[in-house]
């Protein structure tokens, strides 16, 4: 039987940090020996509002490639491409334009409050707003059977499913194909300061390629239970962040639930579940720092990588182009 076809994309806009690791990077590693994985570096959605700040993107698709090598993706296994450098993405969005009204963009809950959000007012470029339908590009070149994202992403899927059947109805044809959001069962990680996001500006995010002083630094600076004042007050578990955190990171459930209880009952300070929050941390940090460095010190290794993922996703996209215009009957010399 042949693996089913998975595709995720991240934009480069910064590095990798630990909600993405437990979000979607640990996900993909597990699933690339089951499916054939595609993974792709979205740096024209990313340009979509960056596009004053070309450099900053480029230095993040290394960096974001980097990251995704340290946390144990293999090449082997998985193919990690650019969508810049896949031409065929581009054509295909040029021809689902047509198949999506603005009133039905204008309806996109997450795009509606990435605006908002990023305060374009009257400045709105068309390329932010319309790129759900790149993104339907991005998933139905590849053909992709499963898409892991996150909540957010939820009405891309749909938005990308609503362009696989117009096409498919207009052009009377079955070529494209429906895809099925797969949504992470953990929720998203807070942020060290315990808001729900995390967020570079913000800086309350542990970055995988973080050294270990770093780390440090940013659990001993964690937020906690504020009413906890006194090493002898007793103190609360439900919504701090530093015992999610061990929720969610730590292996010795054990040792977590006697920390939580001597907690709620007073006697245990911040700084020594702090320390052990540390040490949890390096455990699952160390091996992908030490193989980031390797990269790091082997860039080329990663430029090659990414150039043979490149040449392998469009011998997929390649194919579907040529599959879309024969559907709608303007491959006019072949
Ligand atoms: N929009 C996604 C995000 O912001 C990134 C993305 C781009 C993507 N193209 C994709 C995700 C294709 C899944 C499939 O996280």
């Amino acid at each position: 039987m042949s693996k089913k076809r998975i595709l995720t994309g991240d934009r480069p806009t910064g590095p990798l940090h630990i909600g993405h690791y437990v979000g979607s990077l640990k996900n993909r590693v597990n699933m690339q020996d089951d499916y054939e994985q595609f993974i792709l570096i979205a740096d024209q959605q990313a340009l979509t509002d960056n596009f004053d700040n070309p450099e900053k993107i480029k230095k993040n698709v290394l960096e974001v490639a980097m990251d995704y090598l340290a946390a144990g993706i293999d090449p082997e296994k998985t193919t990690i491409c650019i969508q810049s450098q896949i031409p065929e993405i581009a054509e295909l969005t040029m021809y689902y334009m047509n198949l999506v009204t603005v009133a039905r963009l204008k309806r996109n809950p997450t795009v509606k409050s990435e605006i908002e959000q990023n305060g374009f007012g009257n400045n709105l470029p068309v390329g932010f707003f319309s790129y759900p339908v790149s993104q339907a590009a991005d998933i139905t070149a590849f053909k992709a059977e499963v898409v892991p994202v996150g909540e957010d992403q939820k009405p891309m899927i749909e938005q990308t499913n609503e362009v696989v059947r117009r096409f498919n109805r207009i052009y009377k044809t079955e070529t494209l194909k429906e895809c099925k959001a797969v949504i992470p069962k953990v929720g998203r990680l807070c942020g060290t300061d315990g808001s729900d996001k995390m967020s570079k500006s913000i800086g309350n995010v542990i970055n995988l390629k973080d050294d270990t002083e770093t780390v440090r630094k940013k659990i001993m600076g964690m937020y906690t239970d504020p009413n906890h004042i006194k090493v002898s007050d007793p103190g609360k578990v439900e919504g701090n962040p530093v015992f999610t955190y061990l929720d969610v990171f730590g292996k010795d459930k054990e040792k977590i639930q006697e920390l939580k209880d001597h907690y709620k009952k007073g006697g245990l300070g911040d700084v020594k579940v702090k320390k052990y929050l540390y040490e949890v941390m390096e455990e699952v940090l160390s091996p992908i720092r030490e193989k980031r460095k390797y990269y790091e010190e082997n860039k080329e290794e990663v430029m090659k990588i990414l150039e043979d993922g490149n040449k392998r996703a469009r011998e997929v996209t390649k194919k579907t182009l040529s599959d879309v215009k024969d559907a709608m009957g303007i491959n006019y010399f072949s």
